[in-house]
């Protein structure tokens, strides 16, 4: 049997407390702003990229879509399975790790959300390869010129809650904008060792343009206080909007 991934254990783990969580509340608004932002006609086709218990699979779901929620986690997507089913609604579910799945061209639109495996590297994840086989399998899954909204970590918010101490100790890596943490998956549970990557926005246009895609905005994309507002040092997420504008062109890119 092969090793659970760190993030695979931990949200395995985390799957009923993860909904009690304030950020996952604003979920109606959230989807407004996403349908807003995709431009969508009737009946598209959406994949939501790390859907977690698929809350916004769902709303979108329930809204006409017809929707693909693709995460790592067999917990996490249990319980989206059985909310689908309480909400009367389809969508097609799917265990795989993002940085494996191959979906080609297929979809109208896709989100990443609240770090939905973007940034949430494994024990032997690079810092780079991670993300950018991420953005290209969502890449090829779009149709040309569908757009993806995306939030991630911010690069200037992580680094300005951490100290010269915390290099020394290692449980921040300036060279890579990761944290490494212990983290329990709920009260009481022996805490998962999980690192985690934040981003400054000129490397996401960077990676967004090897893969294949054009960024249309970046905005303030903190979970549950999504904005179209600039960046300031202290927002924790980024909100990206991005168009597919090409085939992916990362050299090498061997990922799905
Ligand atoms: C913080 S939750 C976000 C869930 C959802 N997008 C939301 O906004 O509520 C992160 C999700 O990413 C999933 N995930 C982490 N690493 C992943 C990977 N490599 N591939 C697919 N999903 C992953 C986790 O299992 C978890 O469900």
């Amino acid at each position: 049997m092969t090793e659970k991934s760190n993030w695979e254990e931990f949200f395995d783990a985390h799957a009923q407390a993860y909904e009690d969580n304030v950020f996952t509340k604003n979920t109606i608004r959230e989807v407004d702003f996403l349908l807003e932002e995709l431009s969508l006609q009737p009946n598209s086709s959406i994949l939501d990229v790390g859907c977690g218990t698929g809350r916004h699979s769902i709303e979108l779901a329930k809204r006409g879509y017809i929707v693909t929620g693709l995460d790592l986690s067999s917990e996490m997507l249990s319980r989206a399975e059985d909310a689908a089913k309480s909400a009367g609604v389809n969508v097609n579910w799917i265990r795989s790790d993002a940085t494996q799945f191959s979906l080609p061209e297929k979809y109208d639109g896709a989100v990443c959300l609240c770090e939905g495996a973007f940034g949430l590297l494994g024990r032997r994840d690079d810092a780079i390869s991670q993300p950018l086989s991420i953005l290209c399998n969502i890449s090829r899954s779009l149709k040309p010129q569908a757009k993806i909204v995306l939030t991630v970590l911010n690069a200037t918010a992580m680094i300005r809650r951490h100290t010269n101490k915390d290099v020394a100790e290692g449980s921040f890596d300036p060279l890579t904008i990761i944290e490494s943490s212990e983290c329990p998956p709920r009260e009481g549970l022996t805490p998962v060792a999980v690192r985690e990557r934040a981003f400054v926005a000129t490397e996401l246009i960077l990676l967004f343009r090897l893969a294949g895609m054009s960024v249309l905005n970046i905005w303030g994309g903190t979970a549950g206080n999504w904005g179209r507002r600039g960046l300031d040092l202290d927002e924790m997420e980024i909100m990206i909007v991005a168009c597919k504008t090409a085939e992916p062109s990362a050299a090498g890119y061997t990922a799905a």
